[in-house]
């Protein structure tokens, strides 16, 4: 079987409810999967939960509940959150599961019959709610440690290490003459200038069983528990391995699949956030290395989302509930928004203000209107029937269609919706110039009428095309009005001249309804 294109997000700690950063993360991965299927590819889009390590333990703690309990709670309300996105993910992983578990473990096997791993006792100072240990670097001028870090206490323990140092040419060479593997570049210049200016420590890649039990048993040695992002990272090939993917299975000595037999491996994209550059760009590369795996493509980095100019916070009830405003608004207009709102790299920030004003700028009555527009003078004027084909705006919409699909296939998914409001826009205008509703009192007109209806349907549709990676209810309900049968999801309907004569249109239907009209009652 041919290889898929394999895309990944990041999995959610389940320590609490999901919120705008995890929703932002899933959907820009979601429309960069639906761009692949659009462009005719087989397409893994793989999510989900990182249910190990201090966090969920604490937090399960705090919740009064048996950790695994816990887990699954949460796993339920978050696979639920998945549906609400509208995600076309066709896996959803849980670290606790076996058939996760068991790569981790045929994983830490097979570095160890590598010599990858060492025992060492180690002595320092240990952040329990990072859950890491700190460095001379991480103190503050006056010798204390900041604040951030929780309390730090010493601690002496044995651990097992993983050796990263050994790899860090490597790795530099690796970045260096791989444009494309850090994106966006600003990210490739900061793991650059961390690799060269750092000594890479070797990674403790365990925790004593007495101070951490939940996690993932060591398979060679009982007293220990696999460091929460050993287990976690394992996530993007255990999923594959369950698949039956054979680069993996081989490298790990699984053997062959008695069931599918998926070809997934080298992820395509692995999709996070900017905090967790080092252990997507350092670690997991070397431990690939170490296994013997080909390395993902791509690891691009999008920024943090702030609300009204501030970092986002429970306690203070700075906090935007995606899936209120999917409620009260729509799921496209969510998708639609944090889309346009942040490109993938900086940090955005949300303000309501923003949403309703791109709400009714750019949905209600850019596109909706449109839409509603065309379709209702194509109902008006000639039945809904379809004239003739006519060419006037084929050129222009080529140049938009040309435009937005580079930027899709470049990960610049922003630019993508700024070129296909190029086309909104110049549609507009063109009814706003040509002003069908004069044409169609004048029968003398009646030929021009026909050339400006043509335009502006075949228009709608390819817009419809354009739109279903960023929102597919929307232009699925465009191709539904135009009463077209395909589906929207294929780019290479975007071609023009896709509306054929005499077709019979449907009625148009409000794509994004105004907010600012009262009721009628
Ligand atoms: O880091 N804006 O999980 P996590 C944008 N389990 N993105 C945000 C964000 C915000 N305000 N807050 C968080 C973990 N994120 C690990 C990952 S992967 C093998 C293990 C992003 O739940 C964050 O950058 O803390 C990360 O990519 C994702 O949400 C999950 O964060
Ligand atoms: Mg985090």
């Amino acid at each position: 079987m041919s290889k898929q294109f394999y895309i990944t997000t990041a999995i959610d700690y389940v320590n609490g409810e999901p919120h705008l950063g995890h929703a932002y993360e899933k959907v820009i991965t979601d429309v960069i999967a639906r761009t692949h299927v659009a462009l005719g590819e087989e397409v893994f889009y793989l999510t989900g939960l990182d249910e190990h390590g201090q966090k969920v333990e604490q937090a399960a703690k705090d919740a009064g509940m048996e950790t695994q309990a816990y887990c699954d709670r949460l796993a339920a309300s978050w696979q639920s959150f998945v549906k609400k996105l509208g995600l076309i993910n066709r896996d959803f992983v849980r670290t606790t599961s076996p058939r996760h578990k068991d790569v981790v473990q045929a994983v830490l096997n097979r570095l160890n019959d590598k010599g990858e791993f060492y025992k060492k006792t180690y002595t320092g100072w240990y952040s329990a709610k990072e859950e890491t240990f700190l460095t001379e670097k991480d103190r503050n001028e006056d010798g204390s440690f900041d604040s951030k870090w929780g309390t730090v206490t010493e601690l002496e323990e044995d651990n097992y290490y993983f050796k990263l140092g050994e790899h860090q040419q490597w790795l530099i060479d690796h970045i260096e003459s791989n444009p494309d593997f850090v994106q966006p570049t600003n990210r490739r210049n900061e793991v650059l200038g961390f690799l060269k200016n750092n000594k890479l420590e070797d990674l403790c890649s365990t925790r004593p069983q007495n101070r951490l039990s939940w996690g993932i048993p060591f398979p060679f040695d009982a007293e220990f528990v696999t460091y929460v992002w050993f287990d976690a990272l394992t996530n993007y090939i255990s999923i594959p391995a369950a698949h039956g993917d054979d680069t993996v299975r081989s490298a790990l000595q699984l053997g062959a699949s008695s069931g599918e037999s998926l070809s997934l491996w080298p992820a395509d994209v692995h999709v996070i956030g900017k905090d967790i550059l080092k252990f997507h760009t350092v670690y997991w590369p070397i431990m690939l290395k170490a296994m013997g795996l080909p390395l993902p493509k791509t690891v691009l980095v999008h920024g943090w989302w702030q609300k009204d100019g501030e970092k986002m916070s429970k306690s203070t009830g700075n906090v935007v509930d995606p899936v209120a405003v999917i409620d009260e608004w729509g799921l496209d207009a969510f998708r639609y928004y944090v889309v346009r709102e942040l490109g993938i790299g900086p940090d955005g920030n949300w303000t309501d203000e923003s949403f309703s004003n791109r709400y009714s700028n750019e949905l209600a009555n850019g596109l909706g209107n449109l839409a509603n527009r065309s379709l209702s003078m194509l109902g008006r004027y000639r039945d809904g029937i379809v004239p003739a084909r006519h060419d006037e705006l084929a050129e222009e919409a080529a140049r938009f269609v040309g435009e937005t699909v580079a930027h899709l296939k470049s990960h610049n998914l922003q630019a993508g919706l700024q070129s296909i409001w190029g086309l909104v826009r110049r549609a507009n205008e063109y009814v706003d110039k040509t002003a069908p509703f004069k044409l169609a009192k004048d029968p003398t007109q009646s030929e021009r009428l026909d050339e400006v209806l043509y335009n502006l349907t075949e228009v709608v549709r390819i817009l419809g095309v354009l739109l279903w990676p960023f929102i597919p209810e929307s232009a699925g309900r465009i191709f539904q009005q135009l009463q077209l049968e395909d589906s929207p999801d294929r780019l290479a309907l975007a071609e023009w001249g896709g509306m054929k004569a005499g077709h019979q249109t449907g009625k148009p239907a409000p794509l994004f309804p105004r907010k600012d009209l009262a009721p009628r009652n």
